[in-house]
C-alpha cells in the first residue's frame, strides 16, 4: 500500500508533499495512514465536510436517503437489510458492504475491478442507475443548488476547496465524502491490541482460530490486516443473475467472482456475502466451497477468532457519527 501511495504521488505533478503531511489522523501505534490522491489533499475542513455531507439525505432525489442510510455507523456502516433497496423503493442488488479501512482497499464494491478510488465509488450510488439508489442521475446542477442554497454549506466548502473560489459541485462533493471515508480505520479491535503485545486481549480459543484461519489458508485471500487481497474470487457457482466481475470484465474465468471482503467487524454486518444469502457467520464460512471441510470445533475456533475483530471504538466514535451541529448551529433535522 506505500508503494502504491509512491506510485500515485510519482505520477502527479502536485506531489505527495500536498497530502497534507500535517494532517492528524490519529492512528494507533504502528498503524500507516492510508494513500491519498495527491488531487485530494486531507484537510480537517474537507473531512468534516464530508461527515455531514455522508449524513446528508438531500444527496438523494427525494430527500429520504443518505450514503448512512444504508452504511449504519453501529453496523460497522454496513446495513442488516441484504440489498437495502434505493429511493422510490428502487430494488437493490447485492448486500451493503461495511466501510471500515476503505481508504486502504485497491479495489472498491463486490464486483467492479475498475473501481478503484472512493472519489470514483462515491458517484456510484448518487448518479448510479443499476440499481437506482440515491436517483440523482442528470441532476448534477440541482445538487450544487440545494447545497449552496445553505450558508453553512458555502462556508464549509470554501473552507474543505480554497482553490474552487465557493464552487459547488458534484466533483468537489465526491472528494469530501471521500476524504472523509479515508478517516473510517478500524483498527483498534481486540486482536490488534493483541498484536501489539496485550496478551490478554482475547481468549486461548480465539488465538487457536487466529492460527487455524492461516493453516486452513483462509488469509490467502482474507489476507493481511484488512483481512481482503482486493482481488476477485470464485467461492461458490452463480446462484442468482448476479454474475459478478464478469459483468464488468467480460471474461469468463470473473463469471460468480467478487472480491474478498475484509472481516473486521463481522459481529455487527451480517447478513453476509454479496448477496446477503448468509444469515449467520458459519453459514457465511460454509458457502466457501472451495475451502476443505472444517470440523466443528475448527470452525467454532475460527468464529471465537473473527469475533476478536470488532472494534467498539470504531462502532460508536464521535467523528464518525452523524454531526450534531453545523457550523456551530446545532442539527435541525
Ligand atoms: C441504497 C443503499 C446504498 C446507499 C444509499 C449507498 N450505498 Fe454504498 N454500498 C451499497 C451497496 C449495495 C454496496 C455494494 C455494491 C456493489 O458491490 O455492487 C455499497 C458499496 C459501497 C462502498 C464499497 C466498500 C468496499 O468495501 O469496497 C463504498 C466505499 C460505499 N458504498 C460508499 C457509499 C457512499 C459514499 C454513499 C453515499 C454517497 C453510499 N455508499 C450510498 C449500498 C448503498
Ligand atoms: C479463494 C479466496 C478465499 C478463501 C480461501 C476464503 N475466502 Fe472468505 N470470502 C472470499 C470471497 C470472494 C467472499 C465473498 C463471496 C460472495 O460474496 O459471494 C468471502 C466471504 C467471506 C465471509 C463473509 C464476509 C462478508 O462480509 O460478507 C466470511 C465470514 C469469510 N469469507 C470467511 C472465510 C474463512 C473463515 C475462510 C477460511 C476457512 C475463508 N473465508 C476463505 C474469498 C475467500
Amino acid at each position: 500500500m506505500r508503494i502504491l501511495a509512491a506510485a500515485i504521488c510519482a505520477v502527479a505533478a502536485i506531489g505527495c508533499a500536498a497530502a497534507a503531511p500535517d494532517f492528524d489522523w490519529g492512528l494507533p501505534r504502528g498503524v500507516a495512514p492510508p494513500p491519498v490522491p495527491a488531487d485530494n489533499p486531507m484537510s480537517a475542513a474537507k473531512v468534516e465536510l464530508g461527515r455531514r455531507l455522508f449524513y446528508d439525505a438531500d444527496l438523494s432525489i427525494d430527500g429520504t436517503l443518505s450514503c448512512a442510510s444504508c452504511h449504519e455507523q453501529h453496523n460497522g456502516f454496513a446495513h442488516s437489510n441484504p440489498t437495502r433497496p434505493g429511493v422510490k423503493g428502487a430494488a437493490g442488488r447485492r448486500n451493503p458492504m461495511g466501510l471500515a479501512n476503505v481508504g486502504y482497499f485497491k479495489t472498491l464494491t463486490w464486483a467492479d475491478p475498475g473501481l478503484t478510488s472512493l472519489e470514483q465509488q462515491a458517484n456510484v450510488p448518487i448518479v448510479g442507475l443499476h440499481p437506482v439508489e440515491m436517483g440523482m442521475q442528470g441532476q448534477e446542477a440541482e445538487i450544487a443548488r440545494r447545497l449552496g442554497g445553505d450558508a453553512c454549506y458555502r462556508q464549509m466548502f470554501a473552507a474543505a476547496f480554497p482553490e474552487e473560489e465557493g464552487a459547488i459541485s458534484l466533483a468537489v462533493t465526491t472528494k469530501a465524502i471521500a476524504a472523509f471515508q479515508r478517516t473510517l480505520i478500524s483498527w483498534s479491535s481486540p486482536y490488534d491490541r493483541y498484536l501489539r503485545g496485550e496478551r490478554t486481549a482475547i481468549s486461548q480459543v480465539a488465538r487457536q482460530g487466529a492460527r487455524r484461519f492461516q493453516t486452513a489458508g483462509c488469509s490467502q485471500c482474507h489476507a493481511g490486516p484488512a483481512f481482503t487481497d482486493g482481488e476477485f474470487h470464485v467461492i461458490a457457482p452463480i446462484r442468482s443473475d448476479d454474475e459478478g466481475a464478469y459483468e464488468k470484465t467480460g471474461r469468463k474465468a470473473d463469471r460468480a467472482a467478487f472480491r474478498t471482503p475484509s472481516l473486521r467487524n463481522l459481529e455487527v454486518t451480517a447478513p453476509y456475502l454479496h448477496d446477503g444469502s448468509a444469515k449467520t457467520l458459519g453459514a457465511a464460512i460454509m458457502a466457501h466451497e472451495g475451502v476443505p471441510r472444517l470440523a466443528d470445533q475448527d470452525l467454532a475456533q475460527i468464529e471465537a477468532f473473527l469475533r476478536t475483530l470488532t472494534d467498539p471504538d470504531f462502532l460508536k466514535a464521535e467523528r464518525f457519527s452523524v454531526p450534531k451541529s453545523f457550523c456551530g448551529v446545532a442539527r435541525v433535522r
